[in-house]
């Protein structure tokens, strides 16, 4: 008897790659990079003045869409830091302590101002810097960075009205570190309540993305800020533990990851340092069976799209109900194959680059782990350029609640679909997280949505939208998402002593 091979069966894999429809190409539409200017070195800027690093060290920054290296920035020491905190201190005695606060005010307007006039260069440059797509850093980042200076700049001379009968007075030199997701708009968010209370800043930018930072500088000796009121020091992790542990620093506010965030509340026990921490974050996006089902998806696909997924609030766990899931996966796979990733600078992108080489190792290590857990992948078909860190937005559906991809923060472009029937179990689920920064419910019932609001544990819960922010609302986490708030009247709190007036 002839024996036969057995053909080997096709291998069984749970990653289902959507088509891309290529008929619907659009033709490039490029942001001239003209309006930007970058230099090829930056030093540090520390008393108002470009100081050269006391290590003489410099490190690249790079365009994380080309590879190619934009330029090279100053890594700051201890010996740096120690400069710029003292610079800081002076200048809080000395000037800005006493500088009646609408004088103080006038500069923070001048700030805001030149955001605007320079947005096309801040916008320009914050896209080549870290990746985002040019839409995003034009119509939101540099805006809403102005915006956070103005708000601010309205409150310097009237915090008797924010705080009756109690006397607010500056904490003197607060320690800045932020990430690399929204570059200048964290500088914003950071630098602007600073300011208003009178306070002065050491503040460092992410090492991935320093060059809107260091923009940010040239604007502010433009503006005449006296000298040291604002110090912008580049560099890695080491230099942003140099101003951590500085004994010169009364406050530090830091935006980043969970890990370093606990390093830096052990860092800073037993001193009399303030701290406000935005850490990670899981949030769950919740859409219940009589919610409008176009605009949830759309907003769902904003939630967690947006800026690669690079967002702490990002809407990364998808709770859907059951009656509807099905209808909601459909479209969700139907809307991630129209997306277009690709280089950020184009004004058609909806997904830009991956802000770097690391990341992008940690995004692939988590969709390995996905479906090493038996979830279901579904990624776009879309092309990816060939040079560059590029990540096709991904679906896992059939998630486990206990599974790693819903628990932990991915910070990338890929979504956790999993599905509930009652609103109790969904609220155990949602709020089954180590985190709490934010969240979303998608329904018709407002009562619903007061119902939702009062038992998520999250600092902040949209309702019928995802990602809006404005500089008068906080913005904070609970539980590993961290503490404080940013934003608002909330957000002067942290820099401030209130005293009862006598
Ligand atoms: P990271 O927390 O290391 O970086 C944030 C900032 O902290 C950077 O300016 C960095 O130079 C600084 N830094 C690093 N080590 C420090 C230390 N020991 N003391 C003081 N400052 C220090 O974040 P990383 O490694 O870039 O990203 C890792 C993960 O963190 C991401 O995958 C994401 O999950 C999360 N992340 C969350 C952000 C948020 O907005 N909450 C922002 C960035 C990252
Ligand atoms: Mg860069």
């Amino acid at each position: 008897m002839a024996v036969t091979k057995k053909k080997a069966a096709p291998k069984k894999s749970n990653t289902v790659k959507l088509k891309f429809d290529t008929s619907w190409n659009y033709a490039p539409a490029p942001e001239s990079k003209s309006a930007a200017t970058i230099h090829k070195q930056y030093d540090l800027f520390i008393n108002g003045e470009w100081q050269k690093p006391s290590g003489k060290k410099y490190f690249d920054t790079i365009n994380p869409a080309t590879e190619e290296k934009l330029s090279e920035v100053a890594m700051a020491n201890e010996a740096d830091t120690n400069k710029a905190v003292t610079a800081a201190r002076n200048a809080y005695e000395k000037v800005w302590k006493k500088m009646p606060a609408k004088e103080r005010g006038k500069y923070i307007f001048r700030i805001a101002r030149m955001i605007q006039e320079k947005a096309r260069e801040l916008a320009v440059i914050e896209t080549l810097d870290g990746g985002k797509p040019i839409r995003e850093s034009r119509d939101f980042d540099v805006p809403t960075a102005a915006n956070h200076f103005f708000y601010y700049a309205g409150w310097a001379d009237k915090l008797e009205y924010a705080f009756p009968n109690r006397q607010a007075s500056p904490l003197g030199v607060a320690g800045q570190i932020i990430p690399w997701n929204f570059p200048l708009l964290m500088a914003a968010w950071k630098i602007a309540p600073a300011l208003a209370t009178g306070n002065t800043v050491v503040l460092k930018p992410a090492e991935t993305t320093p060059l809107t930072a260091l923009k940010l500088a040239e604007i502010i000796q433009e503006a005449d800020l006296p000298p040291g009121v604002v110090n912008i020091l580049t560099g890695a992790g080491e230099t942003g533990a140099s101003i951590v542990n500085h004994p010169g620093i009364d406050k530090i506010a830091f935006t980043g990851s969970t890990e370093v965030g606990k390093l830096i509340q052990r860092a800073i026990a037993g001193t009399n340092k303030k701290a406000t921490l935005e850490l990670g974050g899981k949030a769950a996006n919740i859409i219940f069976e009589d919610a409008p089902i176009d605009q949830a998806v759309e907003g769902v696909i904003n939630g967690i799209f947006f800026n690669q997924g690079h967002v702490c609030c990002a809407g990364s766990r998808l709770y859907v109900q059951e009656s509807i899931a099905k209808q909601v996966i459909r479209k969700l796979k139907d809307r991630i194959e129209t997306l277009i990733v690709g280089d950020p600078i184009d004004k058609n992108t909806d997904i830009g680059a991956i802000n770097s080489k690391q990341q992008l190792d940690t995004i692939h290590k988590y969709l390995n782990i996905g479906k090493k857990e038996g979830a279901e992948m579904y990624e776009s078909s879309c092309p990816l350029p060939r040079k560059g860190y590029f990540c096709r937005p991904t679906i896992f559906t059939n998630v486990a609640q206990s599974s790693r991809i819903a628990q932990e923060e991915i910070f990338g472009p890929v979504l956790a679909v999993l599905t509930f029937r009652t609103d109790d179990e969904v609220i155990e689920k949602a709020n089954n997280s180590p985190y709490g920064l934010s969240a979303g419910v998608w329904t018709d019932k407002g009562s619903k949505i007061f119902n939702m609001t009062k038992r998520m544990r999250a600092g902040v819960v949209w309702a019928n939208t995802f990602n809006k922010f404005d500089p008068s609302s906080p913005f904070g986490g609970y539980k590993e998402s961290g503490f404080g708030r940013e934003g608002g009247l909330h957000g002067l709190m942290p820099y401030i002593h209130l005293t009862h007036q006598s």
